[in-house]
């Protein structure tokens, strides 16, 4: 027997069994009684598994023995399952037929495999070249219904994920063969284990993307958005784990999902003790009519496994977004410095007042200027005017233009922020057209921040507000856009749209915008922003390569949501800024250094007065400024590793004190480690931090002199210096020799 090792996409005719090979994984499936079945994911296999793995295929119902067809339908592992017909565990597939019944079954006709990938029509999606990505495509179809579902899979050379999308066509040859897809999942996958937790992202405005480690018990499990938005409170990830999973160690199976509208993701502990594990749009709300001819594309979901715990999950998600997912050429570049006026300023600016702030800025060598919201219609809070893209003449009497110009004056940048998605009460456009906003006919719909969302499934809608956004960017030399969205989606109704279909037209508008922006304005710098995160997800990402991570700017919170987010997402991703003290969410003091490190942590910025910052501070700024220059690409290109944590992610860490991770160069030549400790103790050690990612035989010296082998620094520990204080944090910069 051959051994199948390398990379790639292979099919035994003999077995008809499709096996997936990644850098240290295998994905394999197989067809029984002309279903297909999921046989294994996890560790790297050599060879082709016999089927006899294949729980429930000993129910050979065809020949009648020793099961049924019904016992089969139950049990058998199904690759992606359809509801009605035997199977009773929570679907991939949900099919109603004209007369409302639901059932179908799906058995395999044919496949291909081929090098490179497709995108998928209108939402974002991972790319891959020829040469490092391998495509499978498997047909399934119902010949009752006239359904073809087309399972589609990609891998990435080097990175242990498997990229899943779904494909669905009414192919029916009946004068009305019209179904509708109650139910569609873009990944399903079955595993065979009774004791595994399930590690999610829970949260709130301003406490985004916090884990949360939990036994997965028998029947469901499940996380989800029904609010138009991934959200702050579920995102669309989950980790299945093994219970003794930690950083480096135990099998670790992540689930995401490239979506930034409603999700489910579902856990079924079956009665045979098997994991079903979905995920894919909310089915809630969703109600999809497919007439003959017509098609539908779900979204991709993606896999991953790590036999080497959490840490190798998080390196394989990183890999993956940032080599096939984010598109935008910063993705590798520095971004200017900037610093916004939100926390500054709020509504409370004038065109002075900015130029004030740009000055003082300027001389801290900050490079650009956000101005955020407040400067449009005649917005003085958040009661009017979101619809209207144009000029506040009172706070910029020379315009957006003419303040664009006097801050590139001073040797900034500019940038703006927009509220594209949404109309006010209190604005000109509602005043115009009020059917623009969304609301059930005959039902005042529930304001949210005094504001409605645009209905924009309508493409007039569309064409009105992308123009007036357009033209103020046409206008003048703006260079930055922060997209922010701030609140959900309620009083569902449209005037154009099908119900059951409206969130997920949504969501394709809104991708439809933002693709339309960044090929207008290929030079754009585009951050997205959803009342912090609540949209970060890797939907998102495709369109703008970093997001605000939330309205919590208060370092030692941010400790806890960056870790959350940095689970899956690339540092280069996570909006990050310095902010004033007390801390404007919670009342916290911390030092300015420390602010300084969790915001280096991810793109940096300052949101602030800088103005009313003492000479030795702007000094400090000045010096933090510098910092960045000099550790940006270090933590923008490095590998991210996290060494402690408080919090909980990680069997034990509950108790620790201490948050620290490591950016390591790829050529391991340099490291830099952040400790902070969240709590000071009394009558208590330095703490002993076990780094990863160096080279065992390198010898690394930091600034005061000191020099360590990797070795050592990775099987002794480095003994970090002692520091005083809740939120006292160090930075230590290793060169290797
Ligand atoms: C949201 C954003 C903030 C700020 C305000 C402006 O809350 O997350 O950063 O832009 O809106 O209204």
């Amino acid at each position: 027997m051959n051994r199948l090792d390398s990379f790639g996409i292979y099919f035994d005719e003999t077995s008809s069994t499709f096996l997936l090979q990644t850098e240290k994984a295998s994905y394999v499936m197989s067809v029984v009684n002309g279903y297909l079945g999921h046989v294994y994911f996890g560790k790297k296999l050599g060879y082709y598994p016999g089927k006899s793995v294949l729980r429930g295929s000993e129910y050979t119902y065809v020949s009648g023995k020793p099961g049924d067809k019904c016992t089969f339908m139950d049990g058998y592992p199904f690759e992606y399952s359809i509801s009605g017909t035997g199977d009773f565990r929570t679907p991939a597939l949900k099919i109603k037929n004209s007369d409302g019944f639901t059932g179908g079954e799906l058995k395999y006709k044919s496949h291909k495999i081929y090098d490179g990938k497709k995108g998928v029509e209108g939402l974002p999606a991972t790319f891959g070249s020829e040469k490092d990505t391998k495509s499978l495509e498997i047909l399934l179809t119902d010949d009752v219904l006239g359904l073809e579902v087309t399972l589609k899979y990609s891998i990435f050379e080097g990175i242990d994920a498997v990229v899943r999308s779904v494909h669905i066509e009414n192919k029916s040859d009946k004068e009305d063969g019209t179904f509708y897809i109650e139910k569609v999942m873009s990944s399903s996958f079955s595993l065979t284990c009774s004791n595994h937790e399930v590690i999610t992202l829970h949260g709130s405005w301003a406490r985004e993307r916090i884990p949360d480690r939990r036994k997965i018990g028998h029947g469901r499990t499940s996380i989800s958005s029904t609010r138009g938005i991934s959200s702050h409170q579920e995102h669309p990830f989950m980790a299945v784990v093994s219970p003794d999973a930690g950083e480096d160690s135990g099998d670790v199976y992540g689930v995401s999902f490239i979506y930034s509208g409603n999700f489910l993701g579902e856990i079924e502990r079956t009665q045979h003790d098997e994991l079903r594990i979905n995920m894919g749009i909310a089915d809630d709300n969703f109600s999809w009519e497919l007439k003959n001819g017509q098609s539908f594309d779900a979204p991709e979901a993606v896999l991953t496994y790590s036999g080497e715990g959490l840490g190798r999950m998080t390196h394989s998600f990183h890999r993956l977004f940032t080599d096939h997912l984010i598109r935008s050429p910063y993705l590798h570049k520095k971004r200017p410095v900037l610093i916004n006026n939100w926390e500054a300023t709020y509504f409370d600016f004038n065109e002075e007042r900015l130029l004030q702030i740009a000055r003082v800025a300027k001389e801290a060598g900050i490079e650009m200027l956000v101005m955020d919201d407040g400067w449009f219609g005649h917005r003085d809070s958040d009661n009017s005017s979101l619809g209207d893209w144009t000029v506040y003449r009172k706070k910029l009497p020379d315009g957006v233009d003419g303040l664009c110009r006097k801050i590139n004056e001073i040797g900034l940048e500019m940038g703006i922020w927009f509220e594209p998605e949404m109309i006010s009460p209190d604005s000109e456009l509602y005043r115009a057209h009020p059917d623009y906003a969304i609301a059930i006919p005959g039902r005042p719909a529930s304001e949210c921040r005094n504001q409605f969302v645009l209905d924009l499934t309508r493409k007039e809608v569309r064409d009105c507000v992308y123009e007036q956004v357009a033209e103020i960017l046409r206008s003048s030399n703006i260079r930055y856009v922060k997209w922010d969205m701030n609140r959900p989606l309620t009083d569902v109704g449209s005037l154009t749209t099908r119900g059951g279909e409206f969130h997920h037209r949504y969501m394709l508008a809104v991708y439809e915008l933002q693709e339309r922006l960044i090929t207008e304005f290929p030079d754009l710098l585009l951050e997205n922003c959803t009342s912090g995160g609540g949209r970060f997800d890797p939907g998102m990402l495709y369109y703008s390569p970093q997001f605000w991570c939330s309205d919590d700017t208060d370092a030692i919170e941010r400790l806890y949501i960056q870790e959350g987010t940095a689970l899956i997402y690339p540092p280069s991703t996570i909006g990050a800024h310095v902010s004033i003290c007390p801390n404007h969410i919670v009342g916290r003091t911390t030092s300015l250094s420390t602010r300084g490190y969790v915001a280096l942590a991810g793109t940096f910025g300052y949101e602030m007065d800088i103005t009313k910052f003492s000479e030795e501070e702007r000094a400090e700024i000045k010096k933090q400024v510098e910092m960045y220059h000099s550790l940006n690409p270090l933590v923008r290109e490095g590998t991210y590793y996290r060494i402690s944590s408080c919090s909980g992610l990680t069997k034990g860490n509950e108790k620790n004190k201490s948050f620290a991770w490591m950016n390591v160069s790829s050529d391991k030549k340099e490291a830099l480690l952040t400790h902070v400790q969240e709590r000071g103790g009394a009558n208590e050690r330095s703490v002993v931090l076990k780094l990863k990612g160096l080279s065992e035989d390198a010898v690394y010296k930091l600034s005061d002199g000191r020099s360590f082998t990797g070795d050592e620094l990775m099987k002794i520990g480095f003994v970090t210096d002692k520091i005083y204080g809740d939120g006292a944090s160090k930075l230590y910069h290793f060169i290797a020799e």
